[in-house]
């Protein structure tokens, strides 16, 4: 039998006629009980409670429900604090949930809500908006599409955002929050973040608007000015165009993953809509996690450079390794989906998403063997490859078809490479399994954390694949805490590193500090060596009690069919698989 719903067990724990009587004198009737109604004004009583059944009802002015209506009526509560308020009172535990936003974010969605309706109003109907009008539709988007995405414009001007929020009394640190307006640390001035440049709104999983990506209109730089982090906008977990393609994705049980908003936008307006983007090539294991939630089949069209081959190289691999169906169209050189759109037209697009999807396995073979002869010396290592990422599918359908392709490809038997993969296992319920990363001897932390600091200020590359991958709070030096978060704010505007210009985001204090990791004489960290030394000085064990404590609340939440809870439980999961936090 199915355990019963919190809201069943709060209404069956909950005495309806004690609780009543603290608001209304009740007077019992036969089996019920009756009392002058607090909805209405009345003389003679005809509000009625109904003991068995835990409900009420008023002859007078129809009003009826449940206990739990009753409290929020009374006690002007929204249903999720009535139950939960209700349910302290008999000891059952109600938790919050996640759509139960405070206040303050409310806040910074309204405000992001009211610069949507403002940059797409500048747009579309004023002269302001002309030049940028036009080049959208130069670029082959559609007036109707760009009502429809709310596309907008926000105008050269220093506070024009400012303004209009303040006519509506948000404080500019409201704004500065939202991400909305940025501030000079030094004469602590206020400024439009977004000047002179088309507007694009980002919409978080529910589908409000959370940030903007914001394209230049000429060659200005950087070409996409993107919102910081806020409370509301967390790159590493936000899938752009999530909430509009969610259920196509889940009917064709594909989505498709780009590199650019632009792209996006472009494909989604052709028969195909089952496309999302991150934010630029980077792809953290959280967006890989929530898109696999959605559908397993994941395909990569990265952009035709070798920006987009190696970041196909890399999700893939990731995906794999996190148990989906990673595939992969891939794109000529110099192509990206929008570019396509606009060479070859809609049909040609649509004929070739169909006819050029491969499996990550098999591309990744056709890439390698590209380079390749039959008996070339890396032939071997190659199909080596290939086995080794074989060894990851599970389903022995697809497994034994992967093989044959394989083998085709590289003109070996196919029982060759059966016989290297191990004999299927099956896999147990849902457990979840993790591969432990390499350890690295730590000899000091302090001397680790600087070298992983040098890294993140040298590079920006660096500092995504750590923000998409890492807890902001792993460092224990100093300082460093608070450089990082600058850190990211910097970067979300700027490119390159530049300590001039880095100081005026930082408090005065902290210059010391950041002079000592920029002396440092240490090279700057590849990718992986960046990963073991974060794995290291972490340490891979974490509590198992609080991991336990953790599968159990997943469990739980799935129980009661709180998704969005068991995806934000299952995060902080991977979270801790990563290392322990520090508090
Ligand atoms: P691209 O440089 O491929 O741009 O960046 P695009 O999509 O082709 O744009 P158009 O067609 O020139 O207008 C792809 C993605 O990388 C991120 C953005 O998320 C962008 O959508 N990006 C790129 C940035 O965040 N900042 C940049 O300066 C450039
Ligand atoms: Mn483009």
């Amino acid at each position: 039998m199915a355990e019963k719903s919190v809201v069943d067990q709060v209404k069956e724990s909950t005495d309806i006629v004690n609780l009543i009587s603290e608001y209304v004198d009740l007077e019992k009737r036969g089996n019920n009980y009756v009392g002058l109604c607090p909805f209405h004004n009345e003389k003679t009583p005809s509000f009625n409670v109904y003991k068995d059944t835990g409900s009420y009802y008023c002859f007078g002015c129809r009003a009826n429900g449940s206990v739990i209506d009753f409290y929020m009526e009374m006690e002007n509560l929204p249903f999720n604090e009535a139950l939960q308020s209700l349910g302290e009172r008999s000891g059952i535990k109600v938790k919050h949930k996640q759509t139960n936003v405070n206040s303050k974010e409310l806040q910074l969605i309204k405000m992001h809500e009211i610069m949507v309706d403002n940059y797409h109003n500048i747009l579309v109907s004023t002269a302001e908006g002309k030049e940028a009008l036009n080049y959208l539709l130069k670029r082959g988007f559609t007036l109707e599409q760009i009502k429809k995405e709310k596309i907008g414009f926000a105008p050269n001007i220093k506070d024009s955002a400012i303004q209009l929020l303040e006519n509506l009394k948000f404080s500019k640190e409201m704004m500065y929050q939202a991400g909305l307006v940025a501030r000079n640390e030094e004469t602590f001035e206020y400024f439009d973040r977004f000047r002179n440049r088309i507007m694009i709104p980002i919409k978080n999983h529910k589908g409000k608007y959370v940030a903007f990506t914001a394209r230049a209109l000429g060659d200005d730089t950087p070409k996409y000015l993107n919102s910081p982090e806020t409370d509301i906008f967390h790159k590493s977990s936000i899938i752009f165009n999530l909430s509009d393609a969610y259920k196509v994705i889940q009917d064709e049980k594909e989505v498709i993953l780009m590199e650019g908003h632009m792209d996006v936008l472009k494909v989604k307006n052709t028969s195909i809509k089952n496309v999302v983007a991150t934010m630029g090539t980077s792809v953290s294991l959280k967006q890989i996690e929530i898109l696999k939630r959605v559908s397993k089949n994941i395909t990569l069209m990265f952009d035709g450079d070798e920006a987009g081959k190696n970041a196909t190289q890399s999700v893939g691999e990731k995906i794999l390794e996190q148990k989906g169906n990673p595939y992969v169209i891939p794109l000529q050189t110099g192509m990206d989906p929008d570019e396509f759109i606009e060479k070859h037209g809609e049909e040609s697009f649509e004929k070739y998403i169909y006819e050029n999807r491969d499996h990550f396995i098999v591309y990744d073979a056709k890439e390698k063997l590209k380079s390749s002869k039959r008996n070339d010396l890396k032939f071997s290592e190659y199909l080596n490859h290939s086995i080794q990422l074989l060894k990851y599918i599970d389903n022995e359908v697809e497994r034994s078809r992967l093989v044959k392709q394989i083998s085709e490809l590289y003109e070996v038997d196919a029982e060759l490479i059966h016989r290297q993969l191990p004999k299927k296992q099956r896999r147990r319920g849902n457990k979840i399994t993790f591969s432990s990363p390499s350890v690295t001897r730590v000899t000091s932390r302090e001397f680790k954390e600087k070298h992983i600091m040098h890294t993140l200020i040298n590079s920006k590359e660096r500092m995504r694949y750590f923000t998409s991958n890492f807890d902001l709070n792993l460092f224990q030096t100093n300082g460093y805490h608070d450089i990082i978060n600058k850190l990211v704010e910097y970067f979300s505007e700027f490119d390159t590193f530049d300590k001039q210009m880095f100081i005026s985001y930082i408090d005065p204090e902290l210059i010391t500090c950041l002079e000592h990791i920029i002396a440092t004489d240490l090279p700057v960290l590849e990718e992986q060596e960046l990963n073991d030394y974060i794995q290291a000085i972490c340490g891979i064990s974490s509590s198992s009690g609080e991991k336990n404590n953790l599968i159990k609340e997943i469990e739980q939440a799935e129980l009661i069919g709180d998704d969005e809870r068991a995806l934000e439980l299952f995060n902080q999961l991977i979270e801790l698989q990563k290392f322990p936090k520090s508090k």
